[in-house]
């Protein structure tokens, strides 16, 4: 019996889950990879929780049939992945590793035979060391090669691959990695950030006319942010405006140049001259025609006024009612707000624009219980309530074309090591074992039946 509230997904609905590759990939010296800037990362004493490194990851590099038959009792309709350019472009530049393109070449095969549509991301944050070595994302030379780099892999995989992902998170690769130095490379310089924020978005827009003319065929390429909603802390002036600021951040910041050609008003005036230069055609390339947006939607963000705060002088609150994951406050109904917003604001000049939730997934501690079964009800009660909003954006009239958990497989999360799993498969990190959990067998269900009760289950 369907019950009444039974939320119904619109037909060809794209339920999917995501990956990136220097998190379950490992293999980092094999069949003639390049080093990335994680590779180096993780070498750095104190980087990294407990030293830990994407050497080995999940070894999906050697378990990718395996994994793949895990998506197809999934019932997945897309997997996104990300290739990693070290494979590639050892030196990021020039000679191509064939062994490297040729494992993409397998996976992209055996994905489209079980019928899950592949979607492929460029950049999920492991660039060449070698570029690095040359200033990374702080030189625009790297733009250029990343176009490149695009090329290739549209010229070995566009006959197949219909859906392109440029960048993951391009705030986060600036910031993260620039700004706080949390991520790889490990810079703290604000000048550093901003200039890698543009030279990103830049090299977006490069690689989306190369993947164009890679191929006669019509791909579909879109971009993926991460999005968060901004509140502020209290009603004060200080904490409205500065919730303005933040917003300005982590999202105007890449919305505004990518969909309407130019950066925000307030960030330029507040920023000033740390903001880096704009060459004449920038801003043209980087809001090229896109198909889709991709939103990575984890939390929302309260914030207040704070002078200590980098770069917007404003810091995060976290609200004492709250529920919160081992990384993030739990706040379902910010996934409604935030693509309402997105649609709002910029879907009147891109009425073409298809949105997806490229990722959502929450880090609980989960384990194997007694009978070798992973209970965990936190992820589906998470997962459900999430989805829940995003139906309840498509009923408002967003168009959005498909949801990604994050993700597959617990896997290598960045500088939390492994301790942070989001898996719908639990991996024992000791023996490689999976073991599908109950969220995928959740999952599994949802997409059977294309939708969801939003009280049953968790
Ligand atoms: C996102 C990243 C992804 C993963 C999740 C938890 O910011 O794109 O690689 O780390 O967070």
């Amino acid at each position: 019996m369907v019950s009444e509230d039974f939320l119904r997904f619109p037909e060809g609905f794209l339920w999917g889950t995501a990956t990136s590759a220097y998190q379950i990939e490992g293999a980092w010296n094999e069949d003639g990879r390049g080093l990335s800037i994680w590779d180096t990362f993780c070498r750095q004493p104190g980087r990294i929780r407990h030293g830990e490194s994407g050497d080995v990851a999940a070894d999906h590099y050697h378990r990718w049939q395996e994994d793949v038959k895990l998506m197809a009792a999934l019932g997945l309709k897309a997997y996104r992945f990300s290739i990693s350019w070290p494979r590639v472009q050892p030196q990021g530049v020039g000679a191509v590793n064939d062994a490297g393109l040729d494992f993409y070449d397998r996976l992209v095969d055996s994905l489209l035979g079980q019928g899950i549509e592949p979607f492929v991301t460029l950049f999920h944050w492991d660039l060449p060391q070698a570029l690095q070595d040359q200033g990374g994302w702080m030189n625009r030379a790297t733009a250029a090669r990343f176009a490149d780099y695009g090329r290739v892999v549209g010229e070995r995989l566009g006959d197949r691959v219909t859906s392109w992902i440029t960048h993951n998170e391009p705030f986060v690769a600036a910031a993260a990695g620039h700004l706080t130095g949390e991520h790889a490379p490990g810079i703290q310089d604000p000048m550093a950030a901003l200039q890698a924020g543009h030279l990103l978005l830049l090299s977006h827009g490069l690689a989306v006319e190369a993947l164009r003319a890679a191929t006669s065929r019509p791909l579909r390429i879109g971009i993926t942010l991460n999005l968060n909603p901004v509140q502020p802390a209290s009603d004060s002036d200080e904490d409205r405006r500065a919730a303005v600021r933040y917003d300005g951040a982590v999202n105007r910041l890449a919305l505004d140049p990518l969909l309407l050609g130019h950066y925000p008003d307030d960030m330029l005036a507040l920023f000033g001259l740390l903001f880096p230069t704009i060459k004449p055609g920038d801003l043209e390339r980087i809001a090229a025609p896109l198909d889709f947006l991709g939103i990575n939607y984890y939390s929302r963000a309260v914030v207040r006024n704070d002078p200590e705060g980098p770069l917007v002088e404003a810091s995060q609150v976290q609200p004492e009612e709250s529920e919160y994951s081992q990384m993030w406050e739990i706040h379902p109904p910010g996934m409604y707000e935030l693509l309402t917003r997105v649609w709002s604001d910029y879907g009147k000049d891109h009425p073409q624009l298809r949105l997806l939730v490229t990722e959502n997934g929450v880090p609980v501690p989960d384990g194997l219980d007694f009978d070798g079964r992973c209970r965990d009800y936190r992820r589906i009660r998470y997962l459900r309530d999430h989805i829940a909003q995003v139906h309840r954006a498509l009923e408002a009239g967003v168009p959005l074309a498909g949801y990604f958990v994050w993700s597959l497989m617990d896997n290598f999360e960045w500088a939390h090591g492994y301790g942070m799993r989001f898996g719908l498969v639990y991996v024992d990190f000791e023996t490689q074992a999976r073991t599908m959990k109950d969220s995928g067998h959740w999952f599994g269900r949802v997409i059977r039946e294309n939708g969801l009760d939003p009280q049953a289950g968790g």
